[in-house]
């Protein structure tokens, strides 16, 4: 578990980069309506998670720093047994002291009474400017009371949070790593399950329910939508359908991923439904497994972002015209950007509590280069499409991609789900067992 003492000491650091005078307000997630009186599950806001630990709506955070030491002031619900027999239990006023390190905790309600006067003591207001409509409308009536209020001190800067707070959360601590093992460790488990599932399966709603039977008998809930596409399905690239029938033959792609303690796992196998890959299938296959393993190569400390997309591109490139896919002088190809009829995403993105992550890919405009400590997807793939006349139609409606979540490490990364099978022969023998 994370504990208190590291969510101190995130909302340290992140008083340490906003500087002196700064006052920092982050808010919770609101509930959202499904329909009428229902629901969509509460998914906690990352940045307020990150900095709180708080599952609960109806929140906000304000750090700032008095007498020379950091302050952390949460606005919550307070008990309240009533609601309590509907909604479930509260942390309230005194637990939110006494259970998650805050300074002083207020009720919720209290919010728009006391926010000015702490406005009051900064020079300036960090927060997520302009994401959430009615938060900024809060923060604009605050400051407007501030210029109704003679004397007032007025804060000068409103500047936006998101820089500061998304380079730390870039940065993952060891617990955080723990709950990104932990994560992608079910994942793997139901990847699993599902697999050995698809020779008898005939529909992919049955691999979908099999990868949330995982998830959720290990406590943990998706990150994203499952992907689950059998035969041209595979080449959606968002497929969420998930309803359509698997027949013989097919391959299928199945991208999902769960969480833990907020922390995302993000996996991506394809594999053949009877358990055999065909020829075309495995030769498409093992050009992306090449093209992964390429790209793992460079992830390590030093490397550049873009460094293992540019090694994805060059061995599929280059395979691609292997297959007589492709045909052209590979230099000119990459150029001229062939691949992108077949591969047409980004080779990864950062991951952690969400699952396209925060932080920066770039500085100055450059591609900026990995460091021990960041998570992220190593995630090749080829789709040819259905319809795609410029290849033999025995090439047609393949989709295959891999992907694993990857942290760099002082001395190269660690593939947190390494446990998955990934070879020819490995998938193979999994189904067959
Ligand atoms: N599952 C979303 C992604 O792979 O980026
Ligand atoms: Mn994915
Ligand atoms: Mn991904």
């Amino acid at each position: 578990m994370i504990k208190a003492a590291e969510f101190a000491r995130r909302r340290e650091d992140l008083l340490h980069m906003t500087g002196a005078g700064s006052i920092v307000l982050v808010s919770a997630a609101t509930e959202k309506t499904r329909n009428s009186d229902v629901l969509y599950p509460f998914r906690q806001d990352s940045d307020f998670l990150y900095l709180t630990g708080f599952n609960e709506p109806e929140a906000v955070l304000v750090l700032f720093t008095e007498k020379g030491a950091s302050k952390a002031v949460l606005f919550c619900r307070p008990q309240d047994p009533d609601r309590e027999i509907w909604d479930g239990k509260r942390a309230g006023i005194a637990g939110a002291v006494s259970d998650f390190g805050m300074a002083q905790a207020h009720p919720i309600d209290e919010l728009n009474k006391r926010l000015p006067d702490l406005l009051q003591t900064a020079d300036k207001i960090y927060y997520n400017v302009g994401c959430e409509p009615k938060f900024d409308r809060q923060v604009m009536s605050w400051m407007n009371q501030l210029h109704d209020t003679k004397g007032a001190h007025i804060p000068g800067e409103l500047v936006s949070l998101e820089h500061n707070l998304h380079e730390l959360r870039l940065f993952k601590s060891r617990d955080e790593v723990r709950a990104m093992r932990k994560a992608a460790k079910v994942a793997v488990e139901a990847h699993v399950a599902a697999m050995r599932r698809a020779p008898t399966a005939k529909n992919e709603a049955e691999l979908h329910a099999e990868l949330l039977r995982v998830f959720y008998r290990n406590q943990c809930r998706w990150s994203y939508q499952p992907i689950v596409g059998a035969g041209d399905n595979a080449c959606v690239l968002h497929y969420i359908d998930n309803n359509q029938a698997i027949n013989d033959g097919d391959l299928i792609l199945m991208d999902a991923g769960c969480e833990s303690q907020g922390y995302a796992s993000d996996i991506t196998r394809t594999f053949p439904a009877n358990g055999r890959f065909s020829p075309e299938q495995k030769a498409i296959y093992e050009l992306v497994l090449e093209a992964q393993l390429a790209a793992l190569e460079e992830i390590k400390p030093g490397s550049k972002w873009l460094a293992a997309h540019h090694a994805v591109v060059r061995t599929l490139t280059a395979g691609l015209v292997e297959l007589g896919l492709l045909s052209g002088e590979i230099d000119e190809l990459i150029d001229l950007e062939a691949y992108k009829e077949f591969y047409m995403h980004k080779t990864g993105h950062w991951l952690g509590l969400d699952v396209h992550d925060v932080g920066d890919y770039t500085i100055d405009g450059e591609s900026r280069q990995l460091e021990a400590g960041m998570a992220l997807t190593v995630e090749p793939g080829l789709y040819i499409a259905p319809d795609c006349d410029s290849v033999e139609p025995r090439w047609r409606g393949i989709g295959v991609r891999i992907e694993d979540d990857v942290v760099v490490t002082k001395n190269g990364h660690e593939i947190l789900s390494s446990d998955l099978p990934k070879t020819v022969v490995e998938i193979e023998r999994l189904m067959a067992g």
